[in-house]
C-alpha cells in the first residue's frame, strides 16, 4: 500500500527534494497534500506532476491566481490553511516550513494523529516541550528530516539511553569557517548564503554560516531524543561526510556517514521503519580523502554562544532566541544590517528579555510577536538600516 504523505512547504529546498524521493520510489507514496506560501509556478508544476488531492498557498493573492492555472484541484488559501492541510487524515506529514511559522501546522499534525517527518527546526527551538508532549499523549512519532538529527536516530534506534555518554552533532564551519571574524565586516548576503556543501534555503544557509544553525539543532536534539544539554555537542567537520556520533559509557564511538544530500535523510523519514531501495548518489569510501574534526570558538561564532546561553535557561527562552535570530536574518539579508549585526541583535534581545518558565500555545505565539518587536526596535536603532 502506497503512503498517504503531505508536504507542507512543498515549493522549498526540502519540499523539493522530498518530492524528489517520491518520484524516485515509485509505488511507496500517495501525495494527498501540498502547501507553501507563495510560490505559484513552482505549486502548479507540482499539482499538475503529483495530482494531490488538496493543496494550499498561505498567501491569499497567490492562491487565486494558482487557482486559474489548476481550475481541476482546489486551492485553500490564508496562513489557517497550511495548518488545516496537516490535520488531513494521511500516514505522514513532512514539515519543510521555514521559521516559526510551522508551529501551528506541526501541532495540528499532532492532534490529528498525523505521524510528522520534521525539517522545520525553529518551532522545536520554540516550543520542544509542548511538541514533544503532544506527540506523547497522541502516541505520535516525530520522526527527524534534518540530516544530524536522523543521523542520531539512525545510531540510537534499539539502544538504551542508559548507556549513552555523548551525542555529537557535526558542523561544516559554513562558508567562512577559519576566517578571522574581523575580515567578515562587509561580506554580502550572497556570500554568507554560498555554503561550500549544502545547497539549502537561504535562512539555513545564513544560520550555519553564522552557526545558529548548530545552536538551533542542539536544543531540537534536547527535545527529539530527550537529552540534557550537557550531553550534547557541536563538532566541526569541514568534509560534512560524518553527520552525527554517539559516544557511550564504555567508550565505544559511533559514527553516521552519508553524501551531502538531504534526499538521503528524508528518504529514510518517509520509509521509515522500512528501509527502500535508493537511485541517488552513493558515498564512494575511498575517494573520501581525508575526514577532520574540530571544537568549535564560541569567540568566532557568537551566535552558538546565544543558543546555548537559551538552551540553559530554558522555557520561553528558545522562543526569544529563535525570534530575534529570525528577524536579524531577515535584515541582514535584506542589507538593512550588516553580517556580523546578527549575532549583536540576537545577543541583545536576549539580554533585554524576561523568561518564563511555563507557557501554551497562546503564550509562545505571544512571546514570538513580542521579541520580533523588540529585535525590530534593536535593528533599527542600530543605525544602519540601508547598507
Ligand atoms: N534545506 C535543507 O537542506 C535543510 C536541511 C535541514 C533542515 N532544514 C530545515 O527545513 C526547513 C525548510 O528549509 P528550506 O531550506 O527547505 O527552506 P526554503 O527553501 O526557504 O523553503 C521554505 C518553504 O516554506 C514555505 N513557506 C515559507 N513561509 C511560509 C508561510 N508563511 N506559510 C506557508 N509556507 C511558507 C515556502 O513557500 P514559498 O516557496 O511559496 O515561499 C517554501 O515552500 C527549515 O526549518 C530548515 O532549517 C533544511
Amino acid at each position: 500500500m502506497a503512503r498517504r504523505l503531505t508536504i507542507l512547504g512543498s515549493t522549498g529546498s526540502i519540499g523539493k527534494s522530498a518530492l524528489r524521493v517520491v518520484r524516485d520510489c515509485p509505488g511507496e507514496f500517495e501525495i494527498v497534500g501540498l502547501g507553501a506560501n507563495s510560490n505559484v509556478d513552482e505549486l502548479a508544476r507540482q499539482i499538475d506532476e503529483f495530482k494531490p488531492a488538496r493543496a494550499a498557498l498561505a498567501d491569499a493573492a497567490a492562491a487565486a491566481r494558482l487557482q486559474q492555472q489548476v481550475p481541476g484541484t482546489e486551492i485553500d488559501c490564508g496562513p489557517d490553511s497550511i495548518a488545516d492541510l496537516a490535520a488531513v487524515d494521511v500516514d505522514l506529514v513532512l514539515c519543510g516550513l521555514v521559521g516559526a511559522v510551522g508551529l501551528p501546522s506541526i501541532l495540528r499534525a499532532l492532534e490529528s494523529g498525523n505521524r510528522i517527518a520534521l525539517a522545520n527546526k525553529e518551532p522545536m527551538v520554540m516550543a520542544g516541550r509542548l511538541i514533544m508532549s503532544e506527540a506523547r499523549e497522541r502516541g505520535v512519532r516525530v520522526l527527524p528530516v534534518d540530516s544530524e538529527h536522523n543521523a542520531v536516530f539512525q545510531l540510537l534506534e534499539g539502544r538504551d539511553l542508559a548507556d549513552l555518554r555523548r551525542v555529537y552533532l557535526t558542523a561544516s564551519g559554513g562558508p567562512f569557517y577559519g576566517r578571522p571574524r574581523e575580515s567578515l565586516r562587509d561580506v554580502k548576503p550572497e556570500e554568507a548564503m554560498k555554503h561550500p556543501r549544502w545547497d539549502m534555503g537561504a535562512k539555513i544557509s545564513v544560520d550555519s554560516a553564522t552557526l545558529m544553525n548548530k545552536g538551533l539543532e542542539i536544543i531540537e536534539a534536547m527535545w527529539l531524543f530527550d537529552l540534557p544539554l550537557e550531553t550534547i555537542e557541536a563538532i566541526i567537520h569541514p568534509q560534512s561526510l560524518v553527520h552525527g556520533l554517539v559516544e557511550f559509557k564504555d567508550g565505544h564511538i559511533l559514527a553516521h556517514l552519508g553524501v551531502t544530500d538531504m534526499t538521503l535523510p528524508i528518504q529514510f523519514a518517509l520509509t521509515w521503519p522500512k528501509r527502500v531501495e535508493s537511485s541517488m548518489a552513493r558515498l564512494d569510501l575511498a575517494a573520501m580523502g581525508e575526514l577532520s574534526f574540530a571544537a568549535p570558538d564560541f569567540s568566532e561564532f557568537p551566535c552558538l554562544g546565544h543558543a546555548m546561553q537559551a538552551a540553559r535557561q530554558g522555557g520561553t527562552a528558545g522562543a526569544v532566541l529563535n525570534a530575534a535570530n529570525e528577524v536579524a536574518v531577515a535584515a541582514f539579508r535584506q542589507g538593512r544590517i550588516p553580517y556580523l549585526a546578527i549575532a549583536e541583535v540576537v545577543g541583545e534581545v536576549l539580554e533585554s528579555s524576561s523568561y518564563c518558565e511555563e507557557y501554551s500555545l497562546e503564550s509562545i505565539l505571544e512571546v514570538d510577536a513580542e521579541t520580533r518587536r523588540l529585535a525590530e526596535g534593536v535593528v533599527q536603532a542600530s543605525g544602519v538600516t540601508s547598507l
